[in-house]
């Protein structure tokens, strides 16, 4: 059989909310299959196997080391990406690592490091990349719709934040640094990617000002998203009921950005707004453009035509395009590229390198935050690693 007609297998590690992305792998076709599904809770393990019918189920993932996977699904919660993927990368095994790749810098340079050793692939889910919303803004800026991109400022609502991330792990500083690094990684590389340069340095700002002085507290051991996530109650934020018991992460966090090629960036993010989408504006020298709505049925405005008060009517109006799909139709485009990726090699959209910058920048944001702003400087990456990882990983 030749390597193309040959089925890919996989392995899925931590069967929460997120493992759902690997059934884009799992056509059980010629294509590829989820073989391997692993958690430390039976129920979860039941779950995968219900999930994935053609996988067994193993409590630890070093049962996996040995299998002969092709590639592993890696969506533990974020302190047990770095470990688990240098494991498998060091048995000679393709990764995806959801977002964030680490919750540390030095834990991301471990992973980047031990994958240009072995030589085994490594890929990020950073699945905005696929995201239309995301898309339309980076060809129009491609396009020269706007100039050369000069500043890009992103408010990020996170109207479910009470949900989300605030029962369970995440709300932990020890399981996520914080959740300008934990969510922010999203569209610190967001930003990055629309503005084509990398944080050198950051200054941050914010604060537990809401959940924090709530006292309903419930150890969720053993629970999921499923079990606390309602999109029709909870309102207002502080009618929240069971909150983690480690609770410790910012609910408004907000960073500004200095990257290397002279663009500047702010991020802002709230865990206790009525809505939940992003808006990005992106100022360039000749106009600015900015996303209303972030899924499709939302359109990206540019104006560049000249200069006026406010003006409703863009020069320019671009649909967000209907997609297929969860994230609008970003993640089977995001697992495809990554199958795609292990049958056949080459560069992708995300980046091993992007998804390091934005930890270190989400990173430095926090420390800044924590230590009464003060500017933090990104540590520089290896520029052999760089070059390692932008030939499309060959050594
Ligand atoms: N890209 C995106 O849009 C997106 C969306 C949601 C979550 N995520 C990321 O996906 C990851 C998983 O998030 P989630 O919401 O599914 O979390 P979750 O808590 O629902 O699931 C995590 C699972 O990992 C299991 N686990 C814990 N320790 C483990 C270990 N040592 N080995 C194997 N499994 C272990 C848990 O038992 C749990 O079932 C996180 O890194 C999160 O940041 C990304």
């Amino acid at each position: 059989m030749n390597d193309t007609a040959r089925q890919l297998r996989f392995g899925v590690v931590g069967i929460g909310a997120r493992s759902q992305l690997a059934t884009h792998a799992d056509d059980s076709g010629p294509g590829s299959a989820v073989v391997a599904v692993c958690d430390p809770a039976a129920a979860q393990r039941q779950a995968g196997v219900e999930r994935f019918p053609a996988a067994k189920a193993y409590a630890d993932h070093r049962d996996l080391l040995d299998l002969d996977l092709d590639g592993v699904f890696l969506t533990t919660p974020d302190h047990l990406h770095a470990g688990p993927a240098i494991d498998f990368l060091s048995a000679g095994v393709a990764v995806f690592v959801e977002k964030p790749l680490a919750i540390t810098t030095a834990d991301c340079d471990r992973v980047l490091e031990t994958a240009r050793a072995t030589g085994a692939r490594l890929y990020v889910g950073h699945n905005m990349r696929h995201m239309p919303v995301v898309q339309a803004m980076r060809s129009l800026i491609t396009d020269g719709a706007i100039g050369d991109v000069k500043a890009i400022w992103c408010r990020h609502f996170v109207g479910h934040g009470g949900d989300f991330y605030f029962k369970d792990w995440h709300a932990d500083r020890t399981k996520t640094t914080g959740l300008l690094l934990q969510k922010g990684a999203h569209d610190i590389d967001v930003m990055h990617w629309l503005a084509g340069g990398y944080t050198r340095r950051a200054t941050g700002m914010g604060g537990l000002v809401l959940y924090g002085d709530n006292p309903d507290r419930m150890d969720r051991t053993g629970q999921r998203l499923r079990d606390f996530y309602d999109p029709e109650h909870n309102w207002p934020p502080a009618a929240q009921r069971g909150l983690a018991p480690v609770l410790d992460v910012e609910d408004p966090s907000m960073a500004n950005l200095a990257l290397d090629n002279g663009v500047f960036l702010t991020y802002q993010q709230c865990h206790f707004t009525p809505d939940y989408w992003r808006n990005y504006t992106v100022i360039g020298t000749h106009g600015r453009l900015e996303n209303f709505g972030d899924s499709p049925g939302g359109v990206v405005k540019v104006w560049n035509a000249r200069r006026s008060d406010y003006r409703a009517d863009a020069d320019l109006e671009v649909p967000i395009p209907e997609a297929e799909g969860s994230h609008s139709g970003a993640d089977p485009r995001l697992v495809a590229e990554f199958v795609r990726f292990v049958r056949d090699g080459g560069t992708t959209l995300t980046s091993p390198v992007a998804a390091r910058e934005a930890v270190a920048a989400g990173c430095a944001a926090t420390d800044s935050l924590r230590h009464g702003s003060m500017p933090v400087d990104v540590p520089p990456l290896d520029p052999d690693l760089i070059a390692y990882f932008n030939r499309g990983q060959v050594r």
